[in-house]
């Protein structure tokens, strides 16, 4: 097989003459002949001016460069899509999947024989790992890192929970319009991701377990000065890969899989990661069983105390000893003979358990923040093919219907309504009631946001009311807290039993009895479902592909037609 530039040269019937050309041409940005000739790697460049969570990738790619160029490689950086949660409508979860089949033709099509992926921002890591996967090039994972948080008037902040307690008090009249004001300079205010275990960290954790980047890659900070020698070393991971090739559907096994879900548990991480780890896993042919997780859930506990659910923030996850020092306390969990790019297995990544750890932010397995893992999969006649709950961002009072007959449902037909009426004087509503919030799931035209954290109303947040149960089909963000019922299967856009729900339905909770049950009777039910009828379809473009062909949430919400199965 031919290596480096000539890679994959187009075939017009004269191969060399297409190896001549892309040579000449290449020569014309100041190549010499013998850079041409070397293995040439691949470097997903997804700096924008619309992520700010990659503000750094510049001066990562010039260190990924440095390591390539000093083991023998051609670096060559190319760009794809990139997505920044704050800047994409209907949402960014909507063009997950476009920048996963951008990123995939880029790197099959052009000419490498590795690539460094550099991702960051809650999306772009899963995108890439799934490109990587079906794209089949030797592929290493470079994330961005966290960002650090600000030092202000007495107390640290850094995106989003902070964001989002502050908007709750100010919703709440807590906070006046000069202080929140104030704030928003001061919440997101180095280069970086969110700085808590909101979805990006946890997908950058969930990479590093897979084997795709090393164990302290997930969580040094952007500006970091480790952040750039993570950066050289993944050039230099990229040329052994070179010499050493492996695929990367190789790291997604039913075994690295099953150690990503026990790590995404042990870290209280975020729900999007289930999502995200059920597409990459689906391109490799694996499936993410959502009972299996009840049972990892039970035994696995989570020992990290980190923001949204606990205290600290990812700088300190990194300082306190990092992932490597978590997965030390759950190593009888896991399967430790799952092999990293260099085929070293994850018990001999995790060392002799003789590293320094910050047991305020790393809990020995004897202390854990909780025995029990952050999520749980309910099942029932609301949720055929589950919902997800974290359990450990929730209120446990809120856990257990308070009766047989469950709780009155408010409901709320789509994003616009939600937003329409939440705050309305007029919304009959109580603390005990259930928000529900149907078609926003990957089939409706919301795109499945991060829209399950559906607002306390204005006239109960006034009033004092912290949390209540909110039930929908789409995500919540991984940096929010709540007792959040999300990811309904089938949603309400497939004509699932969300899509029957109407204002004054009852509905049981049991995180006990991991049930979510509507309290319909079946002939109430029929009757609605013969009036349900499906949304508009789109005409045209990316939208119409993805009403085509976008699958639920507990396969990934992947494209059918991008899966081993679906091709
Ligand atoms: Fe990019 Fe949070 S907005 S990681």
């Amino acid at each position: 097989m031919a290596h480096g530039l000539a890679r994959g040269a187009a075939n017009y019937g004269d191969r060399d003459f297409a190896i001549y050309l892309r040579r000449s041409f290449a020569k014309s940005m100041g190549y010499s002949r013998a850079m041409l000739d070397r293995p040439v790697v691949g470097i997903v460049d997804t700096r924008s001016d619309l992520n700010n969570c990659h503000r750094s990738v510049p001066e990562l790619v010039e260190a990924v460069k440095r390591g390539v160029l000093a083991n023998g490689g051609l670096p060559l950086a190319f760009p794809t899509i990139s997505l920044c949660e704050p800047y994409l409508t209907p949402c960014s979860m909507h063009y997950r999947n476009l920048m996963a089949l951008d990123t995939e033709a880029m790197v099959a099509a052009q000419p490498m024989d590795a690539v460094v992926l550099v991702g960051g921002c809650d999306k772009t890591v899963p995108a890439q790992l799934m490109a990587a996967v079906s794209a089949g090039v030797p592929a290493v994972q470079l994330v961005t890192g966290p960002m650090s948080a600000n030092r202000f008037q007495g107390e640290r902040l850094a995106a989003c929970t902070d964001c989002r307690r502050y908007w709750a008090r100010y919703r709440a009249g807590d906070v006046s319009e000069a202080r929140i004001a104030e704030v928003e300079g001061a919440l997101a205010t180095t280069a970086g991701t969110c700085g808590v275990m909101g979805t990006a960290s946890t997908m950058a954790c969930l990479a590093s377990v897979l084997g795709f980047q090393p164990l302290d890659a997930a969580s040094a900070p952007a500006v970091h000065a480790d952040r750039l020698r993570i950066a050289e070393e993944a050039g230099a991971q990229a040329m052994r890969l070179v010499a050493r090739p492996v695929a990367p559907a190789s790291l997604v096994t039913g075994a690295s899989v099953e150690n990503a879900l026990t790590t995404l548990l042990a870290l209280g991480g975020s729900t999007n990661a289930l999502v995200h780890l059920a597409a990459i896993a689906g391109r490799a042919g694996v499936r993410v069983d959502l009972r299996r997780l009840n049972a990892l859930s039970d035994e696995t506990p989570v020992l990290v105390d980190l923001k949204p659910t606990g205290e600290g923030y990812m700088e300190d996850f990194h300082a306190a000893g990092s992932l490597r020092a978590m997965l030390w306390e759950i190593r009888d969990l896991l399967d430790l003979g799952t092999p990293d790019l260099d085929g070293v297995p994850l018990g001999e990544r995790l060392g002799d358990g003789a590293h320094f750890v910050d047991r305020a932010y790393v809990r020995a397995r004897a202390e854990p923040v909780s025995p029990v893992g952050g999520l749980v999969t309910l099942f029932g006649s609301l949720a055929p093919d589950g919902a997800i709950l974290k359990r450990s961002a929730a209120t446990p009072a809120l856990f257990e219907s308070q009766s047989e007959e469950g709780a009155r449902c408010v409901v709320f037909d789509g994003v616009e309504d939600l937003a329409a009426r939440i705050d309305s004087d007029d919304l009959d509503v109580t603390q005990a009631d259930i928000l529900l919030l149907k078609n926003a799931g990957p089939l409706s035209p919301a795109g499945m946001p991060d829209a399950g954290y559906l607002p306390i109303p204005k006239k109960l947040a006034r009033a004092g009311v912290k949390d209540m149960v909110r039930m929908s089909d789409c995500r919540m963000s991984g940096t929010a807290f709540g007792t959040v019922v999300l990811h309904i299967a089938p949603e309400a856009a497939a004509g699932g039993p969300l899509a029957l729900v109407e204002t004054g339905d009852r509905v049981r909770l049991s995180v006990a009895n991991r049930a979510l049950d509507l309290l319909v009777g079946e002939e109430e039910l029929a009757r609605r479902r013969a009036a349900w009828r499906p949304l508009a379809e789109p005409r045209r473009g990316w939208d119409a592909l993805v009403r085509r062909e976008v699958m639920q949430a507990p396969e990934g919400a992947d494209l059918r037609f991008l899966t081993p199965t679906g091709a």
